[in-house]
């Protein structure tokens, strides 16, 4: 299948994820396998904040998944705080045009990202905070410029989810590193959980150190299986 060159992240020579499917994959193994819709029902009820972390932004494709599962299940009053975090951030032009494959299905979630993120100066290192407000509520972005152990150490309070997203581990290995990953177990709340495409080995035990039961799930988009993980 032809790529154009402006899918590949020119830093690890890898798409910033699969072109055909994308939106859909995020839903398998993000939202569902995390059970995100009861826990953030649950969340709501008890008047508690719902925390997400995200290693690797890429694109905001995710970002975008996450606006429209909410929107469509006729969720209110949602609010969310969402951490990311980006070594290589991208401008917003190029933001676009990688989200423009989805706009038929998605564009006003994609319209409402990107000028979030127009407000950002990527040549700024460390936090940039920005609101985005949908009919299912609002979604507080903030994105770590820099590297992902650093973003680890600024983040103040864990996260109910991860959402570990950095490229494959043979393309980018730092961003599976076990120091990297057990700050990411250290950052989770105790029954909390994180997902990921991929199920390599050096993946699995860095996870298995930092304190998550995992379970491999079916995947999707060309994957056998994928990985869950609950936090003990
Ligand atoms: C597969 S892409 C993320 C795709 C993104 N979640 C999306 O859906 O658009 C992985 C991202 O992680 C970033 N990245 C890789 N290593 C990193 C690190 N050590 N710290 C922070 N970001 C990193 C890459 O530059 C890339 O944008």
């Amino acid at each position: 299948m032809f790529i154009p060159d402006y899918l590949v992240n020119e830093q690890f020579d890898d798409r910033y994820f699969d072109v055909v499917n994308a939106l859909d994959e995020a839903q398998q193994i993000y939202f569902e396998n995390n059970n995100l819709l009861d826990r953030l029902k649950i969340a709501v009820q008890a008047n508690t904040p719902f925390r997400i972390g995200e290693t690797g932004f890429g694109a905001g494709r995710i970002v975008v998944a996450l606006l429209e599962y909410l929107n469509k299940n006729g969720l209110k009053k949602i609010t969310i705080e969402y951490n990311s975090v980006e070594l290589f951030p991208m401008t917003s032009e190029r933001m676009l045009k990688i989200l423009d494959g989805f706009k038929d299905r998605v564009v006003g979630e994609i319209n409402a990202l990107v000028e979030a993120y127009k407000s950002v100066d990527i040549t700024v290192t460390g936090w940039h905070k920005m609101k985005v407000e949908q009919s299912f509520g609002t979604l507080y972005l903030n994105l770590w410029i820099g590297e992902a152990l650093e973003m680890l150490n600024s983040l103040e309070n864990p996260c109910d989810v991860w959402f570990l997203d950095g490229h494959g581990p043979k393309k980018n290995p730092s961003i599976w590193r076990p120091e990297l990953l057990l700050e990411v177990g250290k950052k989770t709340k105790k029954g909390g959980t994180c997902s990921t495409f991929t199920v390599a080995g050096v993946v699995k035990r860095a996870l298995i150190d930092a304190g998550f039961e995992l379970v491999k799930l079916p995947g999707c988009g060309g994957k056998n299986h994928v990985l869950q993980g609950v936090k003990g």
